[in-house]
């Protein structure tokens, strides 16, 4: 007997689940308002209101700095709004190869290569390099970003987890191959979820001592540290030490796209084979372009990184002076601890409902469950006003959301 199946309801029931463990995305409509970042227009079922984003990545405001987006406007009329091919098919700008000349010199590396985004950057590369080294063994930190470990299991290669930042772990596990086969450490310097930072100088000493490649994410760290903004590596002037560094546009420089960079050789392996990088339209030049100029504007400007630095050092301080729970952490991104995934959305609900705050709750599978989180991001316009404003506004939503106490689902 044939038997007509219901994939509506296998669809459904997916979407029940997520709903049933409190994991469910809801995605706010927001609608940014230039020369007034921080603050945004929240459309909530066409009602509209002024609110105070938290949660952006867009770290420094540079999307709204006016060299950048002069820039967008004018090289929009100058090179128009797309690329018109794949690298290979007529989409290879000069915007873009000047925009990775200039990568390449901001992390004093022999060449860069541009992707889409950062996250199709760490997939193509890693899974393509992966591919190239055959037998090759990675060892992954385990609070690796999803575009890491997708790019691993692209690559079909063994591979070894090792505890967050654990040196001790990687090192037990890295001696068990021997010397002359190919691997991979594969980790970030600033870790998107807890802000902490990787041990990068541990790292680079045990890659040598056991014959590894180094690959590192400095997604959240380009454009925020170092003396050019080339990210923690510079900041440890250590970027000779390692050899493939992974970056975004789509952060700190307000634009969008990703990047590696490393020798020319490594580029141009994983330029001809990569197809997330070979099979996809390239970055548009006006964009390309625009991204250059933000890399170049934040070469020479620290007043960004410091008030953001400032701002960030004084949030911190009144959390802790009101005890609202946050890890604490070298970078920029201030976790504050909610531990319940509903109570954690229904705080972000308060805060944006009645205060006119916006943070995204950070659920399950984004970060581990039972460690749901608020993830704050001061940038350098958010005022003192705002940031007491926002400590008072935690607290009172922390109070009204206390009766919550929701258990992990077995
Ligand atoms: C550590 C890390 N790597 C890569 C990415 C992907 O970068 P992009 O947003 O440019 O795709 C992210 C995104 O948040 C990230 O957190």
């Amino acid at each position: 007997m044939k038997i007509k199946l219901n994939y509506s309801d296998k669809f459904r029931n997916s979407i029940n689940k997520l709903k049933f463990e409190g994991r469910y995305r809801v995605f706010n409509e927001t609608k940014r308002k230039v020369g007034f970042h921080p603050l945004a227009i929240w459309n909530n079922n066409s009602i509209t209101s002024d609110i105070i984003v938290w949660c952006s990545n867009d770290y420094l405001g540079m999307s709204q700095n006016k060299y950048v987006t002069n820039s967008m406007i004018n090289s929009v009329k100058e090179m128009g709004t797309g690329s018109g091919g794949t690298r290979n098919i007529s989409g290879n700008s000069s915007a873009i190869v000047e925009l990775e000349r200039e990568l390449a010199s901001l992390h004093q590396k022999e060449k860069a290569i541009v992707f889409s985004s950062g996250y199709v950057a760490n997939e193509a590369a890693i899974s393509t390099l992966l591919q190239i080294l055959d037998d090759a063994i990675v060892f992954s930190d385990e609070k690796n970003h999803a575009s890491i470990i997708s790019g691993i299991k692209k690559s079909d290669a063994h591979k070894e987890i090792f505890k967050h930042n654990d040196l001790n772990e990687l090192e037990k596990l890295i001696k068990k191959y021997p010397y002359n086969r190919s691997k991979v450490i594969i980790f970030e310097s600033v870790y998107s979820m807890d802000g902490d930072i990787g041990n990068i100088e541990g790292i680079v000493k045990i890659a040598k001592k056991y014959n590894a490649m180094t690959y590192v994410d400095e997604v959240h760290a380009v454009g925020m540290y170092g003396k050019t903004g080339a990210g923690i590596s510079e900041q440890l002037d250590i970027s000779d030490s390692i050899d493939i560094i992974q970056g975004t546009l789509g952060k700190a420089y307000g634009t969008m796209g990703g990047y590696i960079t490393s020798t020319d050789l490594i580029c141009d392996v994983i330029r001809s084979y990569a197809s997330g990088y070979i099979f996809t339209t390239a970055l548009p030049p006006a964009l390309a372009k625009t991204a250059t100029q933000s890399l170049k504007y934040l070469k020479n400007s620290d007043v960004e990184r410091s008030l953001q630095q400032k701002n960030v050092m004084l949030l911190k301080k009144q959390l802790s002076d009101n005890n609202i729970n946050y890890l604490d952490n070298k970078s920029h991104i201030i976790p504050v601890m909610v531990n319940n995934p509903i109570r954690c959305t229904e705080i972000s609900n308060i805060l944006l409902n009645e205060f006119g705050h916006y943070i995204q709750p950070i659920n399950y599978p984004t970060v581990p469950a039972g460690t749901e989180r608020l993830r704050i991001t001061p940038g350098p316009l958010h005022t003192e006003k705002m940031i007491a404003e926002l400590t008072f506004s935690l607290k009172q939503a922390f109070k009204k959301t206390e009766h919550i106490n929701f258990k992990k689902p077995a």
